[in-house]
């Protein structure tokens, strides 16, 4: 990670910049030397978003809205700490006192400024030096005033476990479909799964044939690059109390295949591994995070080309439970990776399941750009996986799951198509082809991430590119894991 964070008893500790954040409703009574009118000219309400900068003698005071004084939450810390580190990236060392500033728990306002303040700085690009603005990469240190405790320091170490968690997922996201094919995705996770102590399995073209994979292997078929399948592992030291399995599509390409999609917006379709980068951001912190559940993550890998022997619509692929699975479009190639890994999940017999996937257009005309859809089997799993994406800061909006709807995709050759007839509700379509690998009574989510995965501008902690939409939801969700009741 670029910053770094330390703490110190208080305000002003020796920066470049010293930071205050200030509620709207308290405008008209800053600490003494403050001078209220001069930011209220300034056109400085207090707002979250909203940073002013002054100068007083050789330091700079930033001003840090907070809105009113009650009502902040952790997102709304989270985007004023991301507007603070927008606002002051051009400088060396930023001191604030913003988590003391609201009724937020420490460490939960701890990890809103760590996660604002990093993740907004967030860069990735392949620009020469000629184009190429270091100005804006000057900060890279961070005072939190107010606490030296043992405790603030243990938040700051998780929260950017959490971060470079984050980040790992955006670069992964961000990376071209062109330099990370499976092989070399393969081998980054490999390297993360050494450093951060997690078991890895990864499974080759032949480990793959050996297990039955036809969904992986239908896809990958119209592909130069061979596929790989990974399992990540993260057994807790002493007994775990429950297993969850992660599951996360990694399409390092998707063209559509035979199926071909038009050009515009097919280059961003190098980010349909941004449930497999969820996954495997979310894994990456485990080590500092120590939760008492085992993780087991599952990570299918393929380009979807459209090569001389690329699967053609029409053709038959048997799934690895033995269902079979009529290929219409080979577009919807997601859930015949997915189905072969969710297969293989539930062998495992977990506790529950929860898989990530960029999986349908559809989504994004149901709940837009920003919002996953959450769908599954078993209400108090899917409360859970809510109530984490809620802390976390990141929107779900749950979609049924209709069993009328199954009828749609009906084959007369096949288990199932993979498409559904009429073309709409494509969304929940799709999360229900999804529940025919899940082995019945496992409680399972599905989060269709199209939509946010990627941003195409900057917002809040959010920056245009792989977003590592996903990785937050997963962390608390392992933190606060209960093995759910059958249903
Ligand atoms: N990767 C796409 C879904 C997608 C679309 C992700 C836009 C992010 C942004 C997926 O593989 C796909 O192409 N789905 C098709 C399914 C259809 C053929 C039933 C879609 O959504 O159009
Ligand atoms: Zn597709
Ligand atoms: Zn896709």
């Amino acid at each position: 990670m670029t910053i770094s964070f330390t703490t110190a008893r208080r305000l002003p500790a020796n920066a470049a910049v010293v930071a205050y954040g200030i509620n709207s409703d308290k405008l008209n009574s800053l600490p003494t030397g403050f001078n209220s009118a001069q930011l209220k000219k300034l056109g400085f309400k207090g707002e979250i978003g909203q940073v002013q900068i002054l100068p007083e003698g050789n330091k700079l005071l930033a001003f840090v809205g907070l809105g009113e004084s009650k009502e902040i939450s952790p997102t709304q810390l989270r985007s004023a700490a991301a507007a603070l580190a927008r606002a002051t990236r051009r400088h060396s060392s930023v001191a604030t006192d913003l988590i003391f500033k609201s009724d937020i728990e420490t460490t939960q306002a701890v990890q809103s400024v760590v996660e604002g303040m990093a993740l907004a700085l967030y860069k990735f690009d392949y620009k020469s030096s000629s184009t190429r603005n270091k100005e804006d990469e000057a900060l890279k240190k961070v005072i939190l005033a107010g606490s030296t405790s043992s405790a603030t320091n243990s938040a700051i170490s998780k929260a950017t476990a959490v971060v470079e968690g984050v980040m790992l997922a955006r670069d992964l996201v961000n990376e071209p479909g062109g330099s990370l094919t499976p092989q070399v995705f393969a081998r980054k996770v490999t390297n993360m799964a050494k450093e951060k102590g997690l078991a890895i399995k990864v499974m080759d073209e032949a480990a793959i044939k050996k297990a039955g994979l036809g969904g992986l292997l239908g896809v990958n078929r119209g592909s130069d690059n061979p596929p790989r399948f990974v399992e990540l592992t993260y057994r807790p030291k002493g007994k775990a109390k429950a297993t969850l399995a992660l599951v996360g599509k990694g399409i390092t390409f998707d063209s559509g295949g035979l199926s071909i999609k038009p050009w515009q917006g097919m280059s961003e379709m190098k980010t349909d591994m941004g449930g497999a980068a969820a996954v495997i951001g979310a894994m990456s912190t485990l080590s500092s995070i120590e939760p008492k559940v085992r993780v087991k993550g599952y990570l299918p890998m393929t380009d979807n080309m459209l090569g001389g022997d690329a699967t053609r619509p029409g053709d038959v692929l048997k799934i690895r439970n033995g269902k079979t699975i009529e290929v219409i479009n080979t577009d919807a190639e997601g859930r015949l990776i997915l189905a072969d890994a969710l297969s293989l999940a539930s062998e495992a017999k977990p506790d529950a399941i929860i898989d990530l996937a960029t999986l349908t257009g559809a989504c994004m005309v149901a709940l837009g750009a920003d919002i996953a859809g959450l769908m599954g089997k078993n209400d108090s799993f899917l409360n859970q996986v809510e109530k984490a994406a809620e802390d976390a800061g990141e929107k779900v909006w749950q979609l049924p799951l209709p069993d009328d709807y199954k009828d749609l995709y009906k084959s007369p050759i096949a288990d199932m198509k993979n498409i559904s007839a009429g073309g709409y509700g494509g969304a929940l379509t799709a999360g229900l082809i999804l529940s025919e690998f899940v082995t019945e009574g496992i409680p399972w989510a599905h989060l269709d991430i199209a939509g946010p995965a990627r941003a195409d501008k900057d917002s809040a902690e959010i920056v245009e590119g792989g977003t590592g939409f996903g990785v937050r939801t997963l962390v608390k969700l392992i933190q606060t894991f209960e093995s759910p009741k059958p249903e």
